[in-house]
């Protein structure tokens, strides 16, 4: 990774770490429930898709500030799924973002709540925000709650389980990462472009490019599963087939998972430079979005 993207990362995510915590100590909310929502907000992560929101804007725009709401919202709904996803009836596991799982700390009800209510708030931040006009929130709020439902994160949540245990196809195993990862990373390349005022057509190269980038993202994660390092991932490594899950290391051995990835990763980049984005911080992102070891 270039000295450049680090610090950008770095510094981006230290600014979503601030604001996510003040956002939760701003409202009224029962100390325990509050507890367990910062235990998981707080306990790190990359920050990757607010931070390819943001990069998806700066493509195109200036004034940052009218991407935090749907940023911050779109990474309290990814750590409301990990908490959901670490749960016994789920994948079961102990260990997230370097810490004991949510409800390993609180037990399982609290954990459930916690995952309801930063799915809930993260709605009431964008319908709040000052900064936006009512068309952007409608567009946000719309796309967000769409990657997010049955037919986004949660509908390849439970293709994901029901794929455990039987071999899927190639297609159907695009189809699981497509949905339960890769809608969250299109809204937030497709919602930064928006309010970055990027035209409808850019906004559809880049609705293409990141169908790839979640692949990219997904696959990486399945490979790191197998080969990574727990340390590094602050996750436990070999979940997967502990579990029995329907992965790309699984259908077509480790090298053919790279292979894939590389495919992926040349079809995401044209098509970033067909969305005059490839001069932006995104062409950096994708290459390390590839290549990253937690
Ligand atoms: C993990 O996401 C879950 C998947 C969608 C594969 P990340 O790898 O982005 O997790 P954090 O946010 O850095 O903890
Ligand atoms: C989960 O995928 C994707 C979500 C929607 C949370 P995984 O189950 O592979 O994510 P990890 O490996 O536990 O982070
Ligand atoms: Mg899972
Ligand atoms: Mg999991
Ligand atoms: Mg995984």
């Amino acid at each position: 990774m270039v000295d450049t993207l680090k610090q950008y990362i770095d510094s981006n995510q230290k600014m979503f770490q601030r604001l996510l915590s003040e956002y939760i100590q701003a409202t009224d909310i029962t100390e325990s429930l509050r507890k367990s929502m910062l235990y998981s907000l707080e306990a790190g992560g990359k920050r990757l898709r607010p931070v390819l929101l943001l990069a998806s804007f700066e493509a195109y725009s200036t004034e940052t500030e009218k991407t935090y709401s749907s940023a911050l919202a779109l990474e309290m709904i990814h750590t409301y799924s990990l908490i959901h996803d670490d749960l016994p009836a789920m994948d079961d596991d102990d260990m997230r973002r370097g810490l004991p799982t949510n409800h390993k700390v609180f037990g399982e009800a609290t954990a459930i709540l916690a995952g309801d209510a930063l799915l809930t708030y993260s709605f009431e931040i964008i319908a709040n925000d000052p900064l936006l006009t009512d068309k952007e929130k409608l567009y946000c709020i719309k796309h967000l709650s769409k990657a997010s439902g049955p037919s986004g994160m949660v509908g390849g949540q439970i293709l994901d389980m029901e794929a455990e245990k039987q071999p899927v196809t190639l297609e159907k195993l695009e189809k699981i990462h497509s949905l339960k990862t890769g809608e969250l990373l299109k809204f937030a390349v497709t919602a930064g472009a928006y309010l970055g005022k990027a035209s409808e057509e850019q906004i559809s190269f880049l609705r293409d490019y990141a169908h790839y980038l979640g692949l990219i993202f997904q696959v990486q994660d399945d490979i790191l599963d197998v080969i990574g390092d727990q340390e590094k991932l602050g996750k436990a490594v070999g979940s997967d087939e502990s579990n029995d899950k329907s992965t790309y290391p699984k259908l077509l051995g480790l090298d053919g998972a790279i292979e894939m990835k590389k495919l992926y990763t040349e079809k995401a980049l044209t098509l970033l430079e067909k969305a005059n984005a490839h001069t932006s911080k995104l062409l950096e992102l994708t290459n390390y979005v590839s290549n990253r070891d937690h």
